[in-house]
C-alpha cells in the first residue's frame, strides 16, 4: 500500500530527540508488551521464543553480527528474522519508533 510504503520510508534520522522522550519510551514498552514480550524477555538475555533482549544497545551487536543502531534495528522489527515475524505492516512508524526508544533503555 502507498501510504503505509511511504512511512517506512521515511528516514530514520527523522526519529532524532525523540528516542530520548519519555513518552516515547513508555508507549515504547507499552507496545514491546504487547508484541515482544510473549517472544523475547527484556530484563534479561535468556532465551524464551527468541533472545532476551536486555543489553542489547550496550551490547552492540545482533546475534548475526551487525551493528545495533536504531537503522538497523528498525529493518530488524520491520522485516523479522528466521522465526520472528516481520512487523511491517503491523506497526506504524511511530509505533516503532516508540519500541526503539524503549529498546535502548533495555
Ligand atoms: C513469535 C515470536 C517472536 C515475536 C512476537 C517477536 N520476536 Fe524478535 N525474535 C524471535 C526469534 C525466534 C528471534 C531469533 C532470530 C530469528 O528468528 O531469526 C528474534 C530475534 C530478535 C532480535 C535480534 C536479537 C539478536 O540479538 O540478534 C530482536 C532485536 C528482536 N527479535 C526484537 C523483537 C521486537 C522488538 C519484537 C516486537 C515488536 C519482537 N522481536 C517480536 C521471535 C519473536
Amino acid at each position: 500500500m502507498f501510504a503505509a510504503a511511504q512511512k517506512s520510508s521515511q528516514p530514520i534520522q527523522k526519529f532524532g530527540a525523540a528516542l530520548n522522550n519519555p513518552t516515547a519510551v513508555a508507549s515504547g514498552k507499552q507496545i514491546y508488551g504487547a508484541r515482544c514480550e510473549i517472544c523475547h524477555f527484556s530484563a534479561s538475555k535468556a532465551k524464551k521464543i527468541g533472545p532476551g533482549l536486555a543489553n542489547i544497545y550496550p551490547g552492540g551487536k545482533f546475534a548475526n553480527g551487525k551493528k545495533v543502531d536504531d537503522a538497523a534495528m528498525r529493518v530488524w522489527i520491520e522485516a523479522g528474522g528466521k522465526d520472528m515475524p516481520g512487523f511491517r505492516e503491523v506497526l506504524k512508524a511511530n509505533e516503532v519508533r516508540d519500541l526503539i526508544a524503549y529498546l535502548r533503555t533495555l
